[in-house]
């Protein structure tokens, strides 16, 4: 398995990805109509990807924050404003190539990126995700706050948010 950063040419198989998690996780819940724009959009800094045996398997990107819970939450809680606050969004490893520590090698990728750029990552994760949830903690991620992410024609489900430590 290699993480490697994300490239155009893996949007394809990133986002066939993605559309495989979707049927195995509900993830995400708002759908996966355009998987490439939810891959690949403006408001994305950084992505990487995991390969195995020449197939995308995984992903993960930092983001400019757009308005999230978690920023907000974060940055009343602390002294950062928001230009130093990036987004953790976008992680997903398939089914058949689980359990194999992609999914804490893409956001160790994620974490030592933004320390790099100087930005204190966040993230909300829908309380159904156990198993993100229990990546997150596991790897020092603390609990912020809690939100509701609204989708879809009024529909509503409830999330975590998390910051990412420091060290
Ligand atoms: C969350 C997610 C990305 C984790 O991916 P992953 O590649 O399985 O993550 P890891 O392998 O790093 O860790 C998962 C588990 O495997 C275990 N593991 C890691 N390497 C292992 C190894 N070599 N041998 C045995 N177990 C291992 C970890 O301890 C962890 O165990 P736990 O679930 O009991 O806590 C994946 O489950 C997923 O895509 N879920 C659906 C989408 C989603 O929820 N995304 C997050 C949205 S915020």
């Amino acid at each position: 398995m290699i993480i490697r950063p994300f490239t155009n040419n893996d949007l394809a198989g990133a986002a066939a990805a993605l559309v495989e998690v979707h049927d195995t996780d509900g993830y995400p819940v708002e759908g996966v109509d355009d998987p490439e724009s939810w891959i690949k959009s403006e408001d994305v800094l950084a992505a990487w990807v995991a390969e195995s045996g020449s197939r995308i398997v995984g992903h993960v990107a930092v983001m400019k924050p757009q308005g999230e819970a978690a920023v907000d939450l974060w940055v009343k809680q602390s002294n950062d404003d928001a230009d130093h606050v990036g987004v953790l969004a976008r992680l997903f490893v398939v089914q058949s190539a689980r359990k194999q520590a992609a999914g804490q090698r893409l956001m160790e990728a994620a974490v030592s990126y933004a320390r790099a750029q100087g930005l204190r990552l966040v993230l909300d994760v829908m309380v159904k995700d156990a198993s993100a949830i229990r990546l997150y903690e596991r790897l020092g991620w603390r609990k912020i706050g809690e939100t509701v992410h609204h989708f879809g024609s009024g529909d509503a489900i409830p999330a975590v948010c998390y910051v990412a430590p420091t060290t």
